[in-house]
């Protein structure tokens, strides 16, 4: 493998006159600027995570759940038929009517609504309840409430499904943690929820991860899509896999599945210990769900504005930022986000946007070296981000050998960091110059794919239907 990405762009280099507070700040930011060795380590656990993943007996538990998504079958363009879609994950919850007509975009509505803490926090019924009540609001502020739906259910959480419209929670991730839930179908307790609130004639005939809906909607858009990406609040990725290469299943007529790794919680058995660095440690720390989620709190936008705050307050105390005294704000939990690492990591070289995040950070007249410094943070933190997903999408990419490869994304810190996406596609061109690939953003893929997979499922429920027919004439 040769990196042939040495550009400042790629390798951020910090401008500072004085030699000895450069060589200071470097110093602590040397385990986040990955090695040559690091990356070829990084991918070879993610391999042998893989393997081990979808071994029948292995030797040990992997940190990558390798996930049976039960969708064997991309949509072709002939679907047909209105959907509802439910999308949940994040802070905002969404209802979706997708109207599909062959050879056409299909037509949408959409609905958010905001799900607030003590619902994300709290018994798993009321959030059940909750949605049940959001999707009866939908139905009857847009006169549907007579009409019947297939419900495709974007439920984007680790899950273990055991068949499309069977997913047991495995655990709650980035802002949910409701009592109730881990060990129970989602699927179920959405229809209980349905159930009681009445009068709705839905029925949940599938449920997905966000990137399952991210893989299924860029397929429908481009063909070539084998890879489905969710870079945003967390991160996860979703591919193609050949029936012959999963152990773990017998899948007797079926060539390929879609596989969804659960890639959030690499390294949770400790594989990727060689590159986490006291930071990454402060931001699990102070995380919801304590000694998980390893690989995602490297860089995904829950955690990437904390890591970069967290730096910011050692530069500080170590008196080579902001004359060593941090203020109030900057100690706050929260008070920097990833949106902020974004605003930076795109300011003009006035460093603008860096002046107006620093002053509501507290600091209204920061020194050059101080503006410098954040940058270069924030640099060095997107940089570490966008080799370890571009070195996992490259083994990805190898693992299925095929010419040309679409990788469908989503998420808010692929759509809104303004190098991330450019990063990782150079880091993947460097890694496998020989391979064809395409980052596509598959706008909306947890809402669309969500219709779409409901609508495949319905499809693949006819051709059981028709099976039997054939079995018992
Ligand atoms: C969840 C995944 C999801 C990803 C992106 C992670 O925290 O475990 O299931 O795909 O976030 O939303």
């Amino acid at each position: 493998m040769t990196i042939l990405t040495d550009s400042p762009f790629h390798k951020p280099q910090l401008q500072l006159d004085d030699r000895l507070k450069k060589r200071a700040v470097e110093k602590i930011l040397t385990k986040l600027c990955l090695t040559h060795e690091n990356i070829c380590k990084i991918r070879e656990v993610f391999e042998s995570e893989m393997r081990l993943g979808l071994a029948r007996n292995s030797y040990r538990p992997s940190s990558l759940q390798m996930e049976n998504t039960f969708i064997p079958k991309l949509p072709d363009g002939t679907e047909n038929g209105d959907f509802l879609a439910l999308d949940l994950g994040g802070t905002n919850f969404r209802v979706i009517l997708l109207s599909l007509r062959p050879g056409q975009e299909g037509d949408f509505l959409v609905k958010y609504y905001s799900v607030p803490e003590h619902l994300r926090m709290g018994p798993g019924e009321q959030l059940f309840d909750f949605l049940a009540s959001c999707i009866y609001h939908f139905l009857e502020s847009n006169e549907l409430l007579g009409n019947y739906y297939p419900l495709g259910f974007t439920f984007s959480f680790p899950m273990i499904q055991k068949a499309l419209d069977v997913g047991i929670l495995l655990t709650w991730t980035k802002s949910f943690n409701c009592s109730g839930v881990v060990g129970q179908d989602a699927v179920k307790m959405l229809n209980d929820a349905i159930a009681r609130k009445g009068n709705m004639n839905v029925d949940v005939v599938a449920v997905l991860n966000d990137t399952t809906g991210t893989l299924v909607k860029g397929a429908y858009t481009d063909p070539d899509t084998a890879i489905g990406l969710i870079l945003g609040t967390g991160s996860n990725a979703c591919y193609l896999e050949r029936i012959d290469r999963i152990e773990k299943w017998d899948k007797p007529g079926v060539t390929e599945v879609i596989i969804d790794i659960e890639w959030g919680a690499f390294g949770d058995n400790g594989v990727l210990d060689f590159i986490k660095t006291d930071f990454d440690r402060a931001v699990d720390c102070n995380s919801l769900l304590v000694h998980s989620f390893t690989f995602e709190k490297l860089f995904a936008g829950k955690y990437m504005g904390e890591l970069v705050r967290h730096i910011l307050i050692k530069l500080c105390r170590e008196g080579l930022l902001f004359g060593g005294a941090p203020s109030e704000t900057l100690l706050t939990f929260g008070s920097f986000t990833t949106a902020d690492v974004s605003g930076i990591e795109g300011d003009n070289d006035d460093g603008e946007n860096t002046r107006k995040i620093l002053r509501r950070l507290g600091f209204a007249y920061p020194y050059t070296d101080d503006m410098l410094i954040v940058r270069h943070v924030c640099a060095v933190v997107t940089v570490r981000g966008a080799r370890v997903v571009a070195t996992c999408l490259s083994s990805l990419l190898d693992r299925m050998v095929k010419p040309e490869v679409t990788i469908a994304v989503d998420g808010s810190l692929f759509k809104h960091h303004p190098k991330f996406q450019r990063l990782m596609n150079d880091f993947i061109g460097d890694m496998l110059p020989e391979q064809k690939f395409k980052l596509m953003l598959a706008e909306d893929g947890s809402g669309k794919g969500a219709g779409l997979v409901a609508a495949v499922a319905l499809k693949l429920r006819e051709d059981s239907k028709k099976l039997i027919a054939k079995d018992n004439l």
